[in-house]
């Protein structure tokens, strides 16, 4: 996998920035739509913020931009101040002109029995847009990329997934405490982000140096998920000199 090293996430979030304004400029040009998948957590946001200075700065428009977040936890409410919706709609979507149709999150209010319904629909919405140009991935301590824990089988598609105790302690400093992180979440499947044409996985700072290291040069494997990128054709490391300090 070809890793690109910056001083800092906002140079290496300014060119990640760059690639996407260029993707949509040039399927405008083509008549088309970009369709890129998004990621949450902290890694992304200096990469939403360069996003939407591009749109105040240069004009670049997302009115033809259809967007796939890749996860959401379960159950969730969409307004929730812990939901990806809200993430997503505060950190890029109301800060820019992108058309609230043209957005899409994995709905972490559909009853049980409607759930592998909505996943399926979730992938027919997809290859419907003609599948994704780009997608926006970070990495897990234990090597997940989008909710896709050790152990996912690499056929995987949309589904339900059990998140490990290591993640929601991760992600518990945006809620109150631990027991208020959900124990569920629904996430695009591995096949899912390898079907993409294009991807980039984002990385920041020494925590996430060890992952980077096994899913860089380790053997691929569904126990560290982020090392099955390795073979996709088209996929590139992006991280900065931190997350890049244990690679030989
Ligand atoms: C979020 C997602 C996760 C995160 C990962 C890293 O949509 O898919 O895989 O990218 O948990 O999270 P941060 O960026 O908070 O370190």
């Amino acid at each position: 996998i070809p890793v690109k090293i910056f001083k800092t996430p906002k140079e290496g979030s300014q060119q990640v920035a760059r690639i996407i304004s260029d993707l949509i400029k040039e399927k405008n040009a083509a008549g088309k739509k970009a369709v890129i998948g998004l990621a949450t957590g902290s890694t992304p946001k200096s990469l939403y913020a360069e996003l939407v200075k591009l749109h105040q700065d240069e004009g670049l428009s997302f009115k033809n931009v259809i967007t796939f977040n890749l996860d959401q936890y379960y159950p969730m409410e969409p307004d929730a101040l812990n939901s990806y919706h809200y993430f997503m709609r505060k950190y890029l979507f109301e800060q820019t002109d992108i058309d609230p149709e043209n957005y899409f999150l994995p709905n972490g209010l559909i009853p049980k029995e409607k759930i592998k319904e909505h996943c399926a629909q979730y992938e027919q919405k997809i290859a419907d847009a003609g599948g994704i140009d780009l997608q926006i991935l970070g990495i897990g301590n234990n090597g997940h990329i989008g909710f896709n824990e050790p152990g996912s089988p690499v056929y995987s598609k949309t589904r339900l997934v059990t998140l490990e105790n290591s993640t929601r302690i991760a992600n518990s400093h945006e809620f109150g405490n631990i027991s208020q992180v959900p124990r569920m979440a629904i996430t695009m499947g591995i096949s899912t982000i390898m079907k993409s044409h294009r991807i980039i996985l984002m990385a920041w700072g020494k925590t996430k140096a060890p992952v980077i290291q096994k899913a860089v040069e380790g053997k691929p494997t569904e126990e560290v998920p982020a090392s099955l990128l390795q073979n996709h054709d088209n996929c590139t490391f992006v991280v900065d000199e931190f997350a890049a300090s244990e690679l030989t």
